[in-house]
C-alpha cells in the first residue's frame, strides 16, 4: 500500500483534509510498508486509527519531538507513558552513558537490581521482593502466572477495555454477556486460552461481587488497571478498587494492579499510594525504565517465593535487570519528589479547564477526564465509566481533531482511547500553545 502524502479525507462524514505529512516521514513510510507489518513496530504508531501517516522521528528532546523533516512538535504521547521528565534529561542520559561504558549486558547480578528493588520497595509497600523484566507485557504475563501457580486455579477475570499486554490469554474480549468465559480479541490465540479469562465491565462492582459469589473459588487472579488509560482515561468510582481486594483476600484470589501505566506517573507510589490500597501483586513499567526496556512484578513474599529457582513457577530472561536499563531507572528514580507531582497535577488542571473551556465554545459532546498527568478528551459526552460509554466517542471528529493539532505542531496520541501525558519538561508557553491549538483545531472538527 502506498504511503498516504497527500491529502486524505476523512470519509464521507468529513470536508476537511487531513494535513499534508512532511515528505520525508511519507518517504520513509513507503519505505518502511515494504519491510515491517503495516510499517511500524507497534500497530498504534501507524495513525490508522486516525487514518493518517506517521511522523518519523529524528530527534527528541525536553517536551518536543522533531519530524524526519525537523518540525518541533509538542509531544503528549510521551513514548505511551514513560517520559515523565520529558525527553533526554541530563541525568538519565548521563547515567546511561556511564553505564554503556562498563558494558551492555553480563547475565549475572548486579548491585544497581538490588538497589533498583530496593528503591522500588520503599515506594511500594505492597511489594516486598520482586523481579525485573523486560517488558510491561512481561510483567502482567509473569505475575498472572505466579497467581496460578499459588492458587491452583486456572481462571482469571479482567475488565473490558483495559490492556494489559499482548499475552495470549489477555487478548479476550467479553462473551455474549458480563462474566462469560471470554472469546479471543486476536487471531492466532486460542479458544480454549481465551476461556480461561473472564471479562466484566470496569467499575461494576455489582457484577464483581456476582462472579465471586458464583465463581469465587475458581478465579485465580483478578487483574485490573487502578485507572484505565487503555480506553482513554477512566478514574475507578469510589469502592470499585477497595471492592476487588477485598473479594479476592475473602476468597482466596491474588489481586493485580498492573500499575505499568500509573506506575510513579498518578503518584510516586502509583494509584495504590492514592487509594490507600495494598494489591497483592503489582506490575510497574514505563517510566520506572527511564525509557529503556525494563518493567518489574512484585508483591508479597508469599507469592514472590513461589517465583525460580526458590519455588516451582518458572520465568526467565537474557536481557531482564539489564545493567543500562536499570541505570535509566535509578536516574529517573532519582528525580522523582513531591514537588515535581505537584507541579504535574497544577499542568494538568490547567490544560484540563482550558480544553473545557475551549469545548464549552464550540458545544461539542465532548469531555475532559483526567488523573494528575494522564488525561484523554472523549468526543462524547461524559462521564465515561466503562468500555460501553468509550465506543460512543465520534472517532472520525476525533481523527479530523488531530489532524488539525498536529498540523499546528501538537502531537497527541493517534487513537481516540488512549491516554495524553504531560511531563516536567512542559513549560507554561507549551501549555498555552496546546490550548490555542486546541481551540482552533475543536472549532475545526465541529
Ligand atoms: C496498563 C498496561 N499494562 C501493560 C502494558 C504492556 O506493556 P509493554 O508495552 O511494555 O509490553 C501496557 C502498555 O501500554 C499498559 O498500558
Amino acid at each position: 500500500m502506498p504511503a498516504r502524502a497527500e491529502c486524505v479525507s476523512l470519509g464521507p462524514d468529513s470536508d476537511l483534509p487531513f494535513p499534508m505529512i512532511d515528505s520525508v516521514s511519507a518517504a520513509l513510510f513507503a519505505r518502511a510498508e515494504r519491510v515491517l507489518p503495516g510499517g511500524v513496530n507497534s500497530p498504534v504508531r501507524a495513525f490508522r486509527a486516525v487514518q493518517g501517516t506517521p511522523v518519523f522521528i529524528s530527534r527528541a528532546s525536553g517536551a518536543y519531538l522533531y519530524g524526519a523533516d525537523q518540525t518541533r512538535y509538542i509531544d503528549y504521547v510521551g513514548s505511551w507513558g514513560p517520559m515523565l521528565l520529558g525527553h533526554a534529561p541530563p541525568n538519565v542520559v548521563a547515567a546511561i552513558t556511564e553505564a554503556a561504558t562498563r558494558g551492555t549486558s553480563y547475565g549475572a547480578p548486579t548491585e544497581g537490581e538490588v538497589l533498583l528493588a530496593e528503591r522500588l520497595i520503599a515506594l511500594y509497600p505492597s511489594i516486598e521482593k520482586l523481579r525485573a523484566v523486560s517488558s510491561g507485557t512481561e510483567a502482567t504475563m509473569s505475575a498472572l502466572r505466579v497467581a496460578r501457580g499459588f492458587t491452583g486455579r486456572d481462571l482469571i477475570v479482567k475488565f473490558e477495555g483495559c490492556y494489559h499486554g499482548h499475552a495470549d490469554f489477555l487478548l479476550v474480549k467479553a462473551g455474549s454477556g458480563a462474566a462469560t468465559f471470554g472469546v479471543p480479541d486476536s487471531a492466532g490465540v486460542p479458544r480454549a486460552t481465551a476461556e480461561n479469562t473472564l471479562t466484566l465491565p470496569y467499575n461494576d462492582t455489582n457484577a464483581l461481587r456476582h462472579l465471586f459469589e458464583t465463581r469465587g473459588k475458581d478465579l485465580a487472579a483478578v487483574i485490573v488497571e487502578p485507572v484505565v488509560g487503555n480506553m482513554g482515561v477512566v478514574p475507578p468510582e469510589p469502592g470499585f478498587l477497595e471492592t476487588l481486594v477485598e473479594l479476592c483476600t475473602s476468597h482466596g484470589a491474588v489481586s493485580i494492579f498492573d500499575e505499568v501505566m500509573t506506575g510513579c506517573r498518578v503518584a510516586q507510589g502509583g494509584m495504590q499510594a492514592r487509594v490507600g490500597l495494598r494489591p497483592d501483586l503489582t506490575c510497574l513499567g514505563k517510566i520506572i525504565g527511564g525509557g529503556l526496556p525494563l518493567a518489574v512484578y512484585g508483591g508479597r513474599r508469599l507469592l514472590m517465593d513461589r517465583v525460580a529457582p526458590l519455588g516451582p513457577v518458572y520465568q526467565a530472561g537474557t536481557l531482564s535487570g539489564n545493567p543500562i536499563a536499570v541505570a535509566a531507572a535509578l536516574a529517573t528514580l532519582d528525580r522523582l519528589d513531591e514537588a515535581l507531582y505537584a507541579r504535574l497535577e497544577a499542568k494538568g488542571a490547567r490544560l484540563q479547564h482550558g480544553l473545557e473551556l475551549a469545548l464549552s465554545k464550540t458545544g461539542l459532546d465532548a469531555c475532559v477526564q483526567r488523573v494528575g498527568s494522564m488525561f484523554t478528551v472523549f468526543f462524547a459526552k461524559g462521564p465515561i465509566r466503562c468500555w460501553e460509554d468509550a465506543k460512543r466517542c465520534d472517532v472520525q471528529r476525533f481523527a479530523r481533531w488531530h489532524g488539525a493539532m498536529l498540523a499546528r505542531g501538537v502531537y497527541w496520541p493517534p487513537a481516540q482511547f488512549e491516554a495524553a501525558f504531560l511531563s516536567d519538561a512542559h513549560s507554561d508557553d507549551d501549555l498555552t500553545k496546546t490550548l490555542t491549538a486546541a481551540e482552533e483545531a475543536f472549532a475545526e472538527s465541529v
